[in-house]
């Protein structure tokens, strides 16, 4: 039987989740059930990452064990997976898996000793202790080269990493090495060899050429005296693996490699080689370090690599906690239908590209694919038999003596013109999805409701009910109608389970629509005579204005009290509400506030763009910046700003910047400070970062 193995990253066990690490587990489990329909058996992993430093330092700061910040957040994950549909129970993954569950440390601990005895293809050891010196990011759990840090505002200050803009930490200690130098040509063997091994083609480009480039070896182990949370090294407890070494190996782990018990529950052999999903940000480890290591180990390579674009915010910054621009689960739990969430991360995200993700936008095209479009049609079509039919589907044929009949109605007397074009979008339909490609999936599904929409506009069955010559016309119509949303809550179940399974059911059966195979659906396959079941509405149109007040109202308390319950990374917890995501409205601009202000409220504020002509510490005091700042007016503002501690003067000069320019003027420090620089504040100690212009904009010019 022809089996298949799927995996999401397993997730740092340090924070709770938001849409972007949903968005994977959707995607897994979207392919997951398209794979099971099909009959293929089908195995699914998800879980947590929870070893490492961060989470170490997570725990701490939440003043509990790493073991209890690990359960505290795989808590949340679990009731999430729930509400969304993810879980076991609701047909979703078959493990949840836990690097802290002993059956992984056994397999770990068995994978490591493989590579130490092994020989790398040049005939050097695999694994070798020596010494690492040099910046390691705890949020990304990855040591930053010098393009990938920026380089501190002061000498004494550590660089801060790229992505989540925190400090690094210093490393210089004892550690073990893989000889990943080692293995270029046998990595790059396997891309030319395999070239759909990494996905979409852009990323194995990029692959190729950073190992191309030439590989560094690469620091396996920390001491435990600096980092205790983790498996330790096998006969060298002195040493902790590094958290990669550890998390990727649960892929194989959890299906049974070093652990006989485990591998009879899922099966090693049965299901490896497995298909990674990943986000392009760690396609690095997956397509690079892991496969190195697979080989070192002997076990056979993934089937393949998969990396998605990211989520990201206006700004085109990537969704995280640690920069404060998070979608929250709880809010989408509260607000919207699951497959709602489900459709419009596959149907709006082009898989590869990165995507922006707005709860208007999620609004609009909840109303207009799903309500007004496929749960409409659902809807007119089984009102229409209920009212025309008795409630039973009819015969979609027309007799050899009514054809001419029909013909005048304009009615298309040949069905396979219908079943032609639904059979083809099928087609189309299935190789998208084959490719990853769902969001054009999904457009071909909805060429289908919109020509089935198309088709009842055109031949009025309310006007054909009236003429009792047309009875077989009007069955034809309703057929095909009905026949379609078959077709369609088959071929849609993988992205939306419970409203296809909804439609499904309202057509009349009474079986599972996952177990109905979308290749094996032929034209016809509705039997004449079934009796429908109750017509419940599938989508209910979501009233925009209030419930983005809602959220916008509800975000602040939830915010807040998630984040600072388990707080991510090194910036810890973030009470700063969220900017406004794309296509943002009033009431996105101004989450947390329970009430409106007036557009005339904010024009109270005097936003004037501003250029800093010159920037100097102010004596005495660390945090103090005294600027000279040009808006437009005859003199330069004198502003004092609290950002000295993370800006550099000589840096500011020249920069665009936001000035309040009608504040009240007040004097600190015996200077006086004419306005005020606007700044994001970031983290618990409110780190600032001042907002910027990224086009041309002259000086002066007011915000509004
Ligand atoms: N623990 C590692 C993975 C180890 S796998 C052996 C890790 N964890 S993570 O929690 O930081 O990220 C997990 C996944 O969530 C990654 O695939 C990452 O790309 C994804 N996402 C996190 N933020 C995201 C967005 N804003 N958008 C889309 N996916 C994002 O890395």
């Amino acid at each position: 039987m022809k089996t298949f193995y799927i995996t999401t990253p397993i997730y740092y066990a340090n924070s709770v989740p938001h849409l972007g690490h949903l968005y994977t587990m959707v995607v897994a489990d979207t392919v997951a059930r398209y794979k099971r329909q099909q009959g293929i058996e089908t195995y699914f992993l998800t879980g947590t990452d929870e070893h490492g430093i961060n989470i170490e330092r997570a725990a701490e700061r939440a003043g509990r064990t790493p073991k209890e910040q690990a359960d505290y957040v795989v808590g949340y994950y679990k009731k999430m997976t729930a509400a969304f549909g993810l879980d076991t129970a609701h047909g979703g993954y078959d493990i949840f898996m836990r690097t802290t569950e002993p059956f992984h440390y056994e397999g770990v601990t068995e994978f490591w000793r493989r590579l130490a005895r092994t020989k790398t293809p040049k005939g050097n050891d695999a694994i070798y202790k020596g010494h690492y010196e040099g910046w390691f990011c705890a949020a990304c759990a990855a040591y930053k080269t010098e393009d990938e840090y920026a380089k501190p505002a002061r000498p004494e200050l550590p660089p801060t990493c790229l992505i989540h803009e925190t400090p690094l930490d210093r490393v210089s200690e004892e550690s073990y090495f893989f000889r990943l130098s080692d293995y270029d040509e046998d990595l790059l063997k396997l891309y030319e060899s395999r070239p759909n091994f990494v996905q979409p083609e852009s990323r194995l480009n990029e692959v190729k050429s950073f190992v191309a480039g030439g590989l560094q070896d690469l620091s396996i182990s920390r001491l435990k005296s600096s980092v205790k949370w983790g498996v330790p090294v096998p006969d060298d407890p002195s040493h902790t693996m590094y958290v990669w070494f550890d998390a990727l190996t649960n892929y194989i782990t959890a299906i049974g490699f070093g652990n006989a018990e485990r591998d009879k529950v899922a099966g090693f052999k049965k299901y490896w080689p497995g298909t990674h999903l990943v986000g392009k940000d760690i396609l690095r480890f997956h397509a690079v370090y892991w496969p190195a290591f697979l080989m070192a180990a002997d076990v056979e390579q993934p089937r393949n690599v998969i990396a998605h674009g990211m989520w990201v915010d206006a700004t085109g910054r990537k969704m995280s906690k640690t920069l404060g621009n998070t979608i929250e689960l709880d809010v989408l739990e509260r607000f919207f239908p699951t497959d709602t969430v489900r459709y419009f991360c596959l149907r709006e995200m082009v898989f590869g590209q990165d995507g922006r993700f707005g709860y208007e936008a999620l609004i609009d095209r909840t109303n207009s694919d799903l309500a007004s479009g496929l749960g409409n049609l659902s809807s007119r079509t089984l009102t229409m038999i209920g009212r025309y039919c008795d409630g039973v589907v009819p015969s979609g044929k027309i007799a050899e003596d009514r054809l001419l009949l029909a013909k005048r109605t304009g009615v298309d007397t040949d069905e396979t013109t219908i079943a032609g074009f639904i059979e083809h979008a099928r087609t189309q339909f299935l190789q998208h999805f084959e490719n990853f490609a769902f969001s054009r999936a999904l457009e071909v599904a909805w060429s289908i409701v919109a020509r089935i929409d198309k088709m009842i506009s055109d031949a009025k069955p309310w006007d054909l009910a009236k003429d009792p010559n047309q009875q077989q016309t009007l069955n034809a119509v309703l057929y095909r109608s009905a026949e379609a949303l078959r077709w369609l809550s088959v071929m849609l179940y993988p992205v939306m389970p419970e409203a296809a399974q909804e439609i499904y059911t309202q057509l009349g059966f009474s079986e599972s629509v996952g177990n109905v195979n979308p290749r094996e659906l032929s034209w016809g396959g509705l039997p004449e005579n079934t009796r429908i079941g109750e017509v419940k509405p599938l989508f209910p149109r979501i009233d925009k204005a209030k419930t983005l007040a809602a959220i916008s109202a509800s975000r602040s308390g939830t915010h807040a009290t998630e984040a600072d319950a388990v707080p991510e990374a090194a910036t810890s917890s973030q009470t700063t509400p969220a900017p406004p995501m794309e296509r943002a409205t009033e009431a996105d601009a101004v989450p947390g506030l329970a009430s409106f202000i007036d557009i005339d409220d904010f024009a109270k504020v005097d936003l004037r763009v501003g250029e800093v002509i010159s920037a100097e510490r102010l004596p005495k005091s660390d945090k103090l910046l005294l600027m000279k700042i040009d808006i437009g007016e005859a003199e330069p503002r004198q502003v004092l700003a609290g950002i000295a501690e993370y800006y550099e003067p000589e840096k500011l000069i020249g920069r665009k910047v936001v000035v309040v320019a009608n504040l009240k003027p007040r004097k600190l420090r015996g200077h006086e400070s004419q306005g005020m620089v606007v700044a994001a504040s970031i983290g618990e100690q409110g780190r600032p970062v001042i907002a910027t212009f990224t086009e041309d904009v002259p000086n002066g010019a007011r915000l509004k």
